[in-house]
C-alpha cells in the first residue's frame, strides 16, 4: 500500500492537465441529470431498451443566469424506427402556471450535429397537464417543434394535418395521440440550425385552431434537445439555449 498510494495521488494531481475541454457535469447514467441557474440538462435514455447496442453521454459545458451550453455523444443500433433517447436542456419552471396565464415564452437555441448520417431530430418539447403537479415525463398534451430531422422513418406521432405559418416560419403540423397524450408536432419545412422566437405563438395557434384548452392546461416542461433513433457515433452540440417564461 505504501508504494501504491503516492502513485494514485500523482495521477490525480496530473489529471486536470490532460483534459482540454472542461465540463461542469458529465451525465452517462440513463437518467443522468444536472441543474443550475434555473436550467437543467438531462441525458434521458428513456428508449435505450429497444437498442441492440449503444451508449450515450451528455456533457454540460457551462451555464449562466441567461443560458446553458452542453453537448451529447451517442451511438445506437437496432430498432431503427424507435427513439432511444432525448438528451435535452430544459428551463426550470414554477408549477401552477396555465398556458393562458403565460404572456410569453421567449427562447433561442443554436446547435450543430457533426454528421447527418443518422436517424434523429432536433426538437423542442413541451408537456402540459390539467394537474399542475403531473410528473415531468408526460402530460395531457405534448407540443413539439422539430427544427430538423435526419434519415428515413423519422416522423412525429400521428398524421399530417396541414401546413401552417407560426413564429415567422413554415411548418408541417402533425397531430395524433401517444397513449393518453394528445401530441402536436410542428416540423420545419427546411432544417434550421438555430431558432429564436416566442414559443407561446405555437400554443396560441393550437388554442385558436385545435381547441387546445389553454385556460386549464399547466406548463410542465420546456425543453430542447435531440431524439436519437439510430446511427452514430454522433455529437450534437447546443452552444446556447435560453428560455424565459413570463
Ligand atoms: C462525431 O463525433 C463522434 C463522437 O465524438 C466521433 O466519434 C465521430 O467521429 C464524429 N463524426 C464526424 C463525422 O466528425
Amino acid at each position: 500500500m505504501k508504494l501504491v498510494l503516492p502513485l494514485i495521488s500523482t495521477l490525480a494531481a496530473a489529471a486536470p492537465y490532460r483534459t482540454s475541454r472542461r465540463q461542469v457535469a458529465t451525465l452517462c447514467e440513463q437518467y443522468g441529470y444536472w441543474s443550475g441557474n434555473g436550467y437543467e440538462v438531462n441525458n434521458n435514455l428513456w428508449g435505450a431498451g429497444s437498442a441492440s447496442s449503444g451508449s450515450q453521454c451528455t456533457y454540460v459545458d457551462g451555464s449562466s443566469s441567461s443560458s446553458v451550453s452542453w453537448y451529447t455523444t451517442w451511438t445506437w443500433e437496432g430498432s431503427p424506427g424507435s427513439v432511444k433517447s432525448y438528451a435535452n436542456s430544459g428551463r426550470q419552471i414554477a408549477r401552477g402556471q396555465t398556458i393562458a396565464s403565460i404572456r410569453s415564452m421567449a427562447t433561442s437555441v443554436s446547435w450543430a450535429y457533426n454528421t447527418s448520417s443518422i436517424r434523429a431530430n432536433v426538437a423542442y418539447d413541451f408537456f402540459t397537464s390539467e394537474d399542475p403537479n403531473h410528473p415531468n415525463s408526460g402530460g395531457d398534451y405534448e407540443l413539439m417543434i422539430w427544427l430538423a430531422k435526419y434519415g428515413d422513418n423519422t416522423y412525429p406521432v400521428g398524421s399530417v394535418s396541414g401546413t401552417v405559418t407560426v413564429a415567422g416560419n413554415s411548418w408541417t403540423l402533425y397531430a395524433g395521440s401517444n397513449g393518453g397524450m394528445q401530441v402536436y408536432s410542428f416540423v420545419a419545412m427546411s432544417a434550421m440550425n438555430s431558432f429564436s422566437g416566442d414559443a407561446k405563438d405555437f400554443f396560441n395557434y393550437l388554442t385558436d385552431n385545435e381547441a387546445f384548452p389553454a385556460d386549464t392546461q399547466n406548463l410542465i416542461v420546456f425543453q430542447v434537445g435531440t431524439e436519437a433513433f439510430d446511427g452514430g457515433p454522433a455529437t450534437f452540440t447546443v452552444s446556447q439555449f435560453t428560455a424565459i417564461v413570463d
